[in-house]
């Protein structure tokens, strides 16, 4: 028998608004009991830990997010939130880890089962975000070449990806996003077709006019808020709008975005919710072998921003609100 430490950070209580460091706490237990030869259980020593924003809504005393998915159940405060789900793809979660080494396993065919996923480095950080993007793109939106595609918070993980791959099909792609450079790097690196910094702009919907005088075909939404109000507004008829986060939301209780109906209506527009888990094998396979592709003949730019050290964590956690991050934000905990 061998006992593990296992270091965690947990939330003091639950958290309904802006998140502050002070709210999180780490704390250190230790795991008893490890496993036998012929247990069917494993330990996950967890690498990189994946910040995410909608980890958010797990902290909250009541959120619809807790009951959809087991990935976005409740978190107590002050517990390891259990814990270590191993699902079909490997993923060891706490909050969610994109790479992992196992450190004990008692039956063979679990570390077979694992090491089926041979990601390359750049693949596993695109991940997650990568599937959503693409699926959420190209199963959700359904594109046809040439068509007018806007992304909010584009210069995050999810959504720099659907500007590259919109980009990639043949569709104009512009981006909104909180600072002047990532705007830049959305006009630059990233070769969006435009770009804008929606925090200096008073009047969203004369705004969109001006990116778009024809129209709006598809809006991958990432925020919710004023922005979906203002898309819908500038939407065309039988526009798709994939809605996969809603962050204004998040921290602010009492705005919602209300959307004009009738629009909606006689524009025959489709908005759909979706979440990364909606995604069959094959839709996943298809994601994976472009993806690779792509990033292997440089079309695809892989974004990530790492910080070091479990302690940093509720910080990066808290960046994600306060625009401090650029594409995939990533703590790595441990060294292989
Ligand atoms: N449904 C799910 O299960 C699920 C799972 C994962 C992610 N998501 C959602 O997908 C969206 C993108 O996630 P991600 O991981 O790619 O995050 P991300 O875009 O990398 O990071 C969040 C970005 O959102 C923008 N933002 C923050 N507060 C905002 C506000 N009040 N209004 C407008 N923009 C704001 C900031 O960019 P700017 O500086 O450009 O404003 C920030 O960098 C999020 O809404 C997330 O919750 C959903």
């Amino acid at each position: 028998m061998e006992a593990l430490k296992n270091k965690f950070i947990t939330i003091k209580s639950r958290i309904e608004d802006e998140p502050q460091e002070f709210m999180f706490e780490i704390k250190t237990q230790t795991i008893l009991g490890l496993l036998e030869p012929e247990s069917n259980d494993v330990i996950v020593k967890c690498l990189y830990i994946s910040i995410d924003p909608a980890q958010i809504n797990r902290m909250k005393k009541q959120s619809s997010s807790q009951t959809s998915v087991a990935q976005a159940s409740e978190i107590t405060p002050g517990m390891w939130n259990i814990p270590l789900t191993v699902t079909g793809k490997c993923n060891g979660e706490t909050w969610v880890v994109t790479e992992y080494t196992i450190v004990k396993g008692g039956n063979m065919l679990w570390k077979l089962e694992a090491m089926e996923f041979p990601l390359s480095y750049h693949i596993s950080v695109i991940g997650t975000s990568g599937l959503i993007a693409y699926g959420g793109f190209f199963q959700i939106c359904r594109p046809k070449k040439g068509e007018k595609v806007f992304v909010s918070a584009a210069a995050g993980s999810v959504a720099n990806l659907v500007g590259q791959y919109a980009k990639l099909f043949g569709c104009y792609v512009v981006g909104c996003a909180g600072t002047k450079e990532k705007g830049d790097l959305l006009k630059g690196k990233l070769k969006f077709d435009d770009a804008f910094n929606y925090k200096e702009e008073t009047d969203l919907i004369s705004t969109l006019r001006r990116y778009f005088p024809n129209g709006i075909d598809i809006y991958f939404d990432n925020v919710g808020g004023d922005m979906l109000e203002a898309v819908v507004a500038n939407m065309n008829t039988y526009g798709r709008v994939a809605v996969y986060g809603a962050i204004s939301d998040y921290t602010n209780l009492g705005k919602r975005a209300t959307l004009n109906m009738i629009d909606v209506i006689y524009k025959r527009i489709i908005i759909k919710g979706f979440l990364s888990t909606d995604f069959s094998l094959n839709e996943i396979k298809d994601f994976m072998s472009t993806t690779t592709n792509y990033v292997c003949v440089g079309k695809l730019c892989v974004l990530e921003n790492i910080s070091y050290g479990i302690e940093i964590i509720p910080y990066a956690f808290i960046g994600l609100f306060q625009w401090r991050n650029v594409g995939k934000k990533i703590v790595q905990i441990a060294e292989e």
